[in-house]
């Protein structure tokens, strides 16, 4: 039921599906956040028609301070509304989460109806102030501050401290 592809293995009309699932669950997903979907390893629900479920782990590069973090950041989690709160979230996140390993950490940008979710699957407010790292230097980013969240495992990093991200177009977390 659950399936684990990395991009190039997906086929066209599979992107065109998850695509077409990103669009109908978010009113607002951009080009931008299309591309940063992209990359790396998708976990998808496909039952003989439509993407029901999706979401996908991409590599990046964090720094708490002077520490660079390997990071596996979470992308493009989405339901199809029909199929909403049966479990198809879950499942799309556990089979991310077994990338963990891979990774010093797992971290994502949650949208207010995505918490419940990561919150009930353990993973944690990022309570400290965030920024992205530019040519000039890391540029706050308090817009995002409260809604970063992290599966640290045994990393050790502190969730209280600074964390940086990597540059890139569009929303950088
Ligand atoms: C967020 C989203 C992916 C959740 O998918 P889902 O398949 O409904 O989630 P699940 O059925 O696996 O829910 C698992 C648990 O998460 C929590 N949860 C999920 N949606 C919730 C909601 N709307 N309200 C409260 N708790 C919720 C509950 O604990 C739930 O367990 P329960 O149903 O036994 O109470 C889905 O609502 C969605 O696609 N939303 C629009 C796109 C979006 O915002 N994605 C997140 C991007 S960061």
């Amino acid at each position: 039921m659950i399936r684990r592809s990395r991009t190039a293995e997906l086929t066209a009309a599979e992107l065109a599906g998850i695509r077409a699932l990103v669009d109908v669950a978010f009113t607002d997903f951009s080009d931008h956040d299309w591309a940063h979907a992209l990359g790396g390893v998708h976990a998808l629900v496909l039952e003989e028609g439509p993407v029901l479920a999706h979401g996908s782990v991409v590599s990046r590069r964090l720094f708490q301070g002077e520490r660079p973090l390997s990071c596996g950041y979470v992308e493009a989690v989405a339901v199809h509304p029909d199929t909403q709160r049966r479990g198809l979230g879950s499942a799309v996140m556990a089979a991310l989460e077994d990338l963990a390993p891979a990774y010093d950490l797992l971290a994502l940008s949650a949208s207010e109806r995505g918490v419940p979710l990561y919150v009930s699957r353990g993973w944690s407010l990022w309570r400290g102030p965030s920024s992205v790292l530019t040519s000039d230097g890391p540029v706050a980013t308090p817009e995002d501050d409260g809604s970063i969240y992290v599966l640290a495992g045994a990393s050790g990093v502190d969730l209280d401290g600074p964390i940086t991200c990597d540059w890139r177009p569009g929303d950088v977390w």
